[in-house]
């Protein structure tokens, strides 16, 4: 392929790196996977209504989340099992972030640990917490915290785990399993497989300390075994303990939005874990009007994002900075930290022309006067906003 011009190519590229295992595992979404489709079709949903003759000749993309200025209206986060797309994944998206200006969230499910990925990067760093255990998620609360961590993501859409049919069928997991089917896979994969051989397998980093409580642990959270008990009042008990700033990932509707401010978080993060936990639920761009107008919060958003123009829609649509997932990890997939830094930077040029094409001069100018719904995909069957 000639030098990649679109987050697609990087897909290909890291589909070609990458055994089919691991690239199902980083692709695919739950059940039918209708999730995924439907993440990506809504974005055509609202189409610009640009404004002429006005002056674009300087451009902006700077957005303001609690007071402070970030160049970037978007930031890498949390994903899981980085470590095996390439060695040292965590960290080298962390540094990928610490370079544009932006934060980096850190999976719970990281390959690197807590404390090692906090020194790898002086770049801003949020810890994304699953809760397994009450008194796990308290000790990994307070490492976060003693390295430095300045952000606490609690995810809530996975209660149980969503159902990956592409992982099933390939008997994903770690540590990996040798069968003459991964075998194979890894033969014809051979760069990926060397890059193994010489680093070792993956494992989650934050469990790993030879006491049963940490193989427990590793094993609860490769199967995402979560504390399904996890509610309104944990959520205030989680807020009495952590003192810093508090999100909560996984929203779908104003009503949750609103009761987490309540309860004292300082913002949500509307995600459907790109398409991989419920697969018949709303993409996250048709409930935020709504949710914008239930809190003045902090509103950020995520799956499904591919292009400069999406981050823009969501950001017309009241958005404050949106989240990558699977477009900054197909960079790190096909060619490492330059490929980061490389999707990082096309998504930037496009919310770039983005704004001079319709007409407006800063991100902070956006408004959902300059989007028209326009509903003519037969899936889209949802309208929320
Ligand atoms: C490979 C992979 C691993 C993920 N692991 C986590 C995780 O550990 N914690 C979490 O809160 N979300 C996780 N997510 C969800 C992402 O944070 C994010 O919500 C999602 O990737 C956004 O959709 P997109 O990939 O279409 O941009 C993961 C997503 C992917 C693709």
């Amino acid at each position: 392929m000639t030098k990649p011009v679109k987050i697609e190519d990087y897909r290909v590229l890291a589909k070609r790196r990458l055994p089919k295992m691991v690239f199902d595992y980083l692709d695919g979404g739950a059940e039918d996977e209708t999730g995924l489709t439907h993440n990506r079709a809504v974005f055509g949903s609202w189409r610009f209504q640009p404004k002429r003759l006005t002056d674009v000749s300087k451009r902006d993309l700077s957005t303001t989340l609690w007071g402070q200025s970030y160049p970037l209206p978007f930031l890498i986060g949390p994903t899981g099992l980085n470590g095996l797309l390439r060695p040292q994944g965590d960290a080298i998206l962390a540094r990928c972030a610490a370079r544009e200006g932006v934060p980096f969230v850190l999976s719970t499910a990281s390959t690197q640990s807590i404390e090692e990925v906090s020194r790898s990067s002086d770049g801003e760093k949020w810890f994304q917490l699953y809760v397994m255990r009450r008194d796990l998620a308290l000790d990994l609360t307070r490492r976060a915290l003693a390295a430095d961590y300045t952000t606490l993501v609690l995810t809530v859409d996975v209660p149980v785990n969503g159902w990956r049919e592409r992982d099933m069928r390939n008997g994903f997991g770690l540590p990996m399993r040798y069968t003459a089917k991964t075998l194979l896979d890894g033969a014809t994969h051979p760069r990926w497989s060397l890059d193994l051989l010489r680093n070792g397998m993956p494992q989650l980093a934050n469990f790993v300390s030879g006491r049963a409580v940490s193989s427990e642990a590793q094993a609860a959270l490769m199967r995402r075994e979560m504390d399904a008990s996890f509610d309104w009042e944990a959520l205030a008990q989680l807020r009495a303990v952590w003192p810093k700033r508090l999100l909560v990932k996984g929203v779908l509707s104003p009503e949750d939005a609103a009761r987490c401010i309540a309860e004292g978080a300082d913002g949500v993060i509307l995600s459907n874990h790109g398409a991989r936990q419920l697969d018949g639920c709303l993409s996250p761009m048709e409930t935020l009007k709504g949710v914008r107008n239930a809190t003045l919060e902090t509103v950020l958003v995520d799956s499904g994002f591919r292009r400069g123009s999406d981050v823009v829609k969501a950001l017309c649509l009241g958005a404050n900075a949106v989240l990558l997932g699977r477009a900054t990890l197909f960079g790190l997939a096909a060619a490492g930290e330059q490929g980061v830094l490389d999707v990082i930077s096309l998504v930037r040029q496009e919310i770039d022309r983005t704004l001079a094409l319709i007409g407006v001069s800063s991100v902070a100018d956006l408004s959902s006067e300059l989007l028209v719904r326009h509903i003519h995909e037969e899936a889209l069957q949802h309208d929320a906003v």
